[in-house]
């Protein structure tokens, strides 16, 4: 199994550590590689709005090394798992920002085909409200890359850090969440995009077909099959 992993965060507080408590579980007693980034360290800066990436192709964003590197990441894994804390009921500011540099992969754009087999998690944590926004908000976006299953961890810790988060809330957020790593578990390799993912994706090839502003979206629809009757969830083998 492989897991890429993104800390809308640099510091290690109740947040990190439910993913760690997540991370483990998954990992145990499988042969695992995990990728790893923190943010800002590891991330590509803000967007500053060039539309290179949606016009021209990603690989002509002037941040694209880093932004294409845990992309690859991404690609590779099994499940893809963010986390922030929740500030000012929204997700970080800098998580935000590397959302936005995947916008090109949007179902509207060029989504990828590896996406629509995934299984996402999106994680926060809130001191009293908040989180539950926060996670619905990192959802969507990997709604609209195309990830099927999304998995949603919010808690309000009622603390500023792990160490300060009463015993018995602890406990809960911990049992939670490796029931969630376990139903994770069973579900790898065989999540399937629902009716949503479906009808959205089947509405954006109408749109691509009469698409005449974007010639970089349209041929790279044109070229994965999917203006006529493919689609990304088709098994390999069945597109030539
Ligand atoms: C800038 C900032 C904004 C915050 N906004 C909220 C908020 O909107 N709602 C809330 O309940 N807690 C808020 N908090 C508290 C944190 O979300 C909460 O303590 C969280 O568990 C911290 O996670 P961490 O330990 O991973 O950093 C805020 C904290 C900071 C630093």
């Amino acid at each position: 199994m492989t897991i890429t992993i993104i800390h809308g965060q640099q510091h290690k507080g109740s947040t990190y550590h439910i993913t760690e408590i997540l991370k483990e579980r998954l990992t145990e007693g499988s042969e695992t590689v995990v990728h790893e980034y923190f943010m800002p360290k590891d991330t590509p800066e803000y967007c500053v709005g060039c539309f290179r990436c949606i016009l021209k192709g990603e690989e002509n964003c002037y941040q694209s090394e880093k932004a294409l590197k845990i992309l690859d990441s991404m690609l590779m894994s099994d499940v893809i798992i963010f986390d922030s804390p929740t500030y000012c009921i929204e997700m970080t500011g800098q998580l935000k920002t590397l959302f936005d540099h995947y916008g090109y992969m949007w179902m509207p754009h060029r989504p990828r085909k590896e996406m629509f087999s995934k299984i996402g998690v999106a994680i926060s944590t809130a001191a009293g409200s908040g989180a539950r926004n926060v996670t619905k908000s990192m959802a969507r976006q990997m709604f609209w890359w195309g990830v099927p299953r999304i998995y949603r961890l919010s808690f309000n810790v009622n603390a500023s850090c792990w160490d300060d988060v009463p015993e018995k809330k602890r406990e809960r957020i911990i049992k939670r969440t490796q029931e969630t790593a376990d139903s994770i578990k069973k579900k790898i390799g065989r999540a399937k995009p629902g009716f949503k993912t479906r009808l959205m994706f089947n509405v954006m090839r109408k749109i691509q077909q009469s698409n005449t502003w974007n010639m970089t979206d349209r041929d790279y629809w044109e070229k994965n099959g999917w203006l006529k009757k493919d689609r990304p969830w088709k098994k390999q083998g069945r597109q030539s």
